[in-house]
């Protein structure tokens, strides 16, 4: 697939999505939040791929935001669209993925930008990178799952001060409170983020699946969690990668998973 705002490349199973407007920070405009969508669902379909990794172009940023400049003079019910259907076709589409997805956060990473890195399901950032939902210095709020996942991930009373006080925090802050998992130089970012996803993609990728969704059940309102685990754990006992990875257990050998 080619796209204009993004560059996607496939190698040892590990699908790297790279969003590529640098003159404007990589800022997600209608058509890169199109263009992700598209690339996200054709990598989940790609049996070859095992984990998506999706980065910045430029060693500036990862995400500068939302492009400010389309929805400046937006009425309110366009504001509700564009975040409706930011949730649909990316924030939420991400978060529900059943390939795992990693954030190699490489500079800034604002508003949109860090509502994009809140939705995968890891963030690996550099120690240059800023973080921040600086949307009430423009007079609106995150719209793209902001208010609700930065809580999820750094609690309450962090994610109001973040979001009321506009400050960006440094990645080694943003390791302390449990937003990134990782924090490395510039250099070994993509280092670390494959080095996960090798590890990642050497196990069951439909175990995997099915531990993404229990662990996001937690946060749906209306579902019980434990109810969907039983659910996703009896299904595991139906795969070939449960026959394959308890065969190989007792045969005292190295797992070779199908994915099915
Ligand atoms: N939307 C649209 N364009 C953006 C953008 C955004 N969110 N962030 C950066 N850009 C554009 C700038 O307008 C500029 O374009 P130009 O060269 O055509 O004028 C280009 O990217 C470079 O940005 P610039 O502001 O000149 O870089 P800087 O190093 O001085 O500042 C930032 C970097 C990240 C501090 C600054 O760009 C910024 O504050 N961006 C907006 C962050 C934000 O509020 N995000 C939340 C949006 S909801």
């Amino acid at each position: 697939m080619t796209f204009e705002n993004l560059l996607a490349s496939v190698q040892n199973n590990i699908l790297t999505i790279t969003i590529n407007r640098p003159d404007k920070l990589n800022a997600l405009n209608k058509n890169t939040i199109d263009e992700l969508g598209q690339a996200l669902v054709a990598g989940e379909k790609d049996t070859l791929v095992k984990v998506i990794v999706i980065t910045g172009s430029g060693q500036k940023a990862f995400v500068a935001g939302a492009d400010i400049s389309e929805f400046a003079n937006f009425s309110v019910d366009q504001g509700k669209a564009l975040s409706a259907e930011g949730h649909n076709k990316l924030f939420n589409l991400i978060q529900n993925l059943t390939t795992p997805v990693i954030a190699a956060i490489n500079g800034f990473s604002l508003g949109g930008g860090l509502e994009l890195a809140m939705s995968c399901h890891i963030r690996v950032a550099s120690d240059n990178a800023k973080m921040g939902l600086p949307e009430v210095s423009l007079g609106v709020i995150p719209g793209y799952g902001g208010t609700q996942r930065l809580a999820q991930l750094v609690g309450k009373g962090k994610a109001l001060e973040m979001i009321m006080t506009a400050d960006l925090i440094t990645a080694n802050d943003a390791l302390t409170w449990g937003l990134v998992n990782h924090v490395t130089t510039p250099d070994l970012l993509l280092t670390k983020c494959y080095e996960l996803a090798e590890k990642i993609s050497s196990r069951s990728s439909v175990a995997i699946a099915s531990a993404i969704v229990a662990v996001n059940a937690n946060y749906e309102d209306g579902v019980n969690g434990f109810n969907i685990e039983i659910e996703e754990f009896g299904k595991c006992f139906g795969t070939e990668d449960f026959k394959e990875g308890t065969s190989a257990f007792l045969e005292k050998r190295k797992a070779n998973f199908s994915g099915k």
